[in-house]
């Protein structure tokens, strides 16, 4: 059977569980690089990244060559799709020169669903549109197991543009499974009215006392035609800083999945703050990538 990676959605709490402890393995084992038992070797994975990327691209690489893959950056501006090539057209062709697993983002929401029963080898949703971002889901589990131990009754505030936010999409999935509680906080415009009773739309001063865990989002740009939007004004309504770290548990975190813009969203003095994990969730990528890429290709070929 072909494991495609597709959504946190699509997975079982006791799967999800499973590659939880994997992550959890890898980030001891990546202390010792070298030591890595190779469990890849000979296989080729293929990066298809249609939307830009520095972390999940540089750490889905670094967690495949982790593990004795060989990897290739397919970049879209450089290729047959300036010729019209269709992205089935593309996948299919990097299928028959024999890829063993597709690393994929694109701005379509739907897209992986699409292409799922279309493929022979593992597709991996590396970003949906505004749809979902499962690895990115995983490393942020990894990093609230690694602070809380456990995931159930956590409560999470999520700020910022939701609306377009594939991370809160998966956020919020996950929060299902496991038992966390998600407040949404943020511009009216862009906050969406919570459909399920584990999501409440909150405001944001009022919510920071009380939860555990602070995920920031940027505004998403590239996902409006029309916004305005003052930075200073946006920063004093919704941004992270100091003020609202002291409203904040002292045991409470800051998450941010990245790319963060300073003095918008958060300020400065937050993003390497101490009760900032936002470098460690970037570090969980490669652990976490590693063990969706163990699932998704070792296990599917013994
Ligand atoms: N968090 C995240 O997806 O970052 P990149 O867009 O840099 O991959």
């Amino acid at each position: 059977m072909i494991k495609h990676f597709l959504s946190l959605a699509s997975l079982s709490q006791i799967d999800l569980i499973g590659l939880i402890d994997r992550a959890q393995y890898f980030s001891h084992q990546l202390k010792q690089p070298h030591q890595i038992n190779p469990i890849l070797t000979n296989k080729i994975i293929v990066n298809a990244f249609y939307e830009p990327s520095t972390r999940t691209r540089c750490s889905f690489e670094i967690a495949a060559k982790r593990l004795g893959a060989e990897v290739i950056n397919f970049v879209p501006e450089n290729s047959s799709v300036k010729k019209g090539e269709t992205v089935y057209d593309t996948l299919k062709t990097l299928e028959s020169l024999g890829v063993e697993a597709i690393v994929l983002r694109h701005s379509d929401d739907h897209i992986v669903e699409e292409l799922r029963p279309l493929l022979k080898v593992p597709l991996i949703n590396a970003g949906a549109g505004k749809h979902e971002h499962p690895s990115q889901g995983l490393l942020d589990l990894l990093t609230l197991v690694q602070e809380f131990k456990t995931l159930k009754g956590l409560k999470i505030a999520v700020c910022g543009d939701i609306k377009h936010s594939r991370v809160a999409g998966s956020l919020m999935v996950a929060a299902k499974i496991f038992g966390m509680e998600i407040h949404l906080c943020g511009p009216e415009s862009l906050v969406p009215t919570p459909q399920e009773s584990h999501i409440i739309k909150s405001d944001f001063d009022t919510v920071l006392p009380v939860v555990d865990a602070v995920m920031m989002l940027r505004i998403q740009l590239e996902r409006h035609e029309n916004l305005d939007l003052n930075p200073t004004t946006y920063h004093h309504q919704f941004g992270m800083n100091h003020r609202r770290q002291l409203m904040m548990k002292k045991n409470a975190i800051i998450l941010h999945p990245g790319p963060f813009n300073r003095g918008v969203e958060i300020s400065d003095e937050m993003v390497e703050h101490p009760q900032s994990r936002i470098f460690k969730q970037m570090n969980n990528g490669v652990a976490s990538r590693m063990a969706i890429l163990e699932w998704a290709l070792n296990r599917s070929s013994l």
